[in-house]
């Protein structure tokens, strides 16, 4: 038998933790929404109170309190009164985890109910549950576009400075994020080298998005926000980066962002693709599951270094380096073959 990854496989109730994660994450969905989280924040109340505060039955509240009390996000201190733990005031004050969890709540269930779809065609099940693509359906809703894009944002500042202080950008001129969200990783790039100059390019709804930040940090002068489709054109420059854009599209459609990027690069040029270096034919938790979010988003895989290689080949690109950058991505740098 290979050894389990699980610290206690045998525990009695082990499969039916399992098979009962859907609850739990409908369980702190709902409390976020509802505005329960905020509440509690508050101080600790009686349950009848925080139902009537935030408009929720005052028995189904109860019920719902106790069950976060099992999760450990809540507890009683005395019959009937709930507080916040440590991790219950996380969903209070830590935005991206907000986020992270209204999108999962709200869009990300949705499309993970199709997961068998996904995995007999290995494409994703947005088009089929949503008539369009993840992305359209994304720019399509603000609210979700905002929460998917602040998400971003936190999870690509969470790794920018490890970015600039491994990677040389000194021969560097005008380097292009494409598919850049709001500019956080451009912006910090930026920051670090005040010789360069810039463009975050993105689609046009999350460019205004991006043009606000830009203006926020006082890098209008030095950098440009251009609304467009990377799967038409993109602009050009002597750095193209890439950053989670790869990982979320099939090799076809990977090939094509590619190709308009190899038709923008300077021939002296280079391109940076970040993402998470997966092992060959073996991804490891918690990438496994990180995978499969790029499948049912978007019919997207984390990849290897060999199958960055041969994605490169296939759009004129050479693998030059592999650098690891002590953070969840690695900078797998391209130069034109
Ligand atoms: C997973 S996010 C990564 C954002 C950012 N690069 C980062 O590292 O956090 C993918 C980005 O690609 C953008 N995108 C999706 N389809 C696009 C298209 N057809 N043209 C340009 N940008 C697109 C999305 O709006 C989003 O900002």
């Amino acid at each position: 038998m290979p050894e389990s990854k699980r610290a206690d496989p045998v525990a009695p109730n082990a499969l039916e933790e399992l098979i009962d994660g859907y609850q739990k994450t409908q369980v702190i969905h709902v409390m976020v929404k509802l505005g329960i989280a905020d509440q509690l924040g508050r101080g600790a109340q009686r349950s009848e109170a925080v139902a009537s505060a935030v408009g929720a039955h005052a028995g189904a509240c109860y019920r719902l309190l106790r069950a976060l009390e099992y999760m450990d996000i809540v507890h009683e201190p005395s019959p009937g009164t709930f507080a916040l733990t440590a991790l219950g005031e996380q969903l209070r004050s830590n935005v991206a985890l907000r986020d992270a969890l209204l999108l999962t709540g709200d869009v990300f269930a949705r499309w993970w109910a199709g997961l068998e779809h996904c995995v007999r065609t290995g494409e994703s099940s947005v088009p089929v549950i949503e008539g369009v693509s993840s992305f359209e359906y994304l720019h399509g809703n603000t609210e979700a576009t905002s929460r998917f894009n602040r998400l971003m944002s936190a999870m690509v500042g969470g790794i920018a400075a490890n970015v600039v202080s491994v990677y040389d950008f000194s021969a560097v001129r005008r380097v292009v994020d494409i598919g850049g969200g709001r500019g956080t990783l451009i912006s910090t790039i930026l920051k670090a080298n005040p010789q360069l100059r810039g463009v975050v390019f993105d689609v046009p709804t999350t460019i205004e998005e991006a043009k606000q930040a830009i203006t926020a940090m006082g890098l209008t002068e030095r950098c440009e926000c251009v609304g467009g489709d990377f799967f038409a054109h993109v602009p050009s420059g002597d750095c193209l980066v890439l950053s989670a854009v790869l990982s979320d599209w099939n090799d076809e459609k990977c090939t094509v962002i590619l190709k308009n990027c190899r038709r923008a690069v300077a021939v002296d040029g280079r391109l940076l693709v970040l993402e998470r270096l997966l092992e060959p034919e073996r991804p490891a938790p918690p990438s496994a599951f990180m995978d499969l979010q790029m499948l049912v988003i978007g019919g997207g895989t984390g990849r290897s270094a060999p199958e960055y290689r041969s994605l490169f080949h296939a759009a004129g690109f050479e693998l030059a380096r592999v650098i690891p950058t002590g953070a969840s991505r690695s900078i797998f740098e391209a130069r034109p073959a």
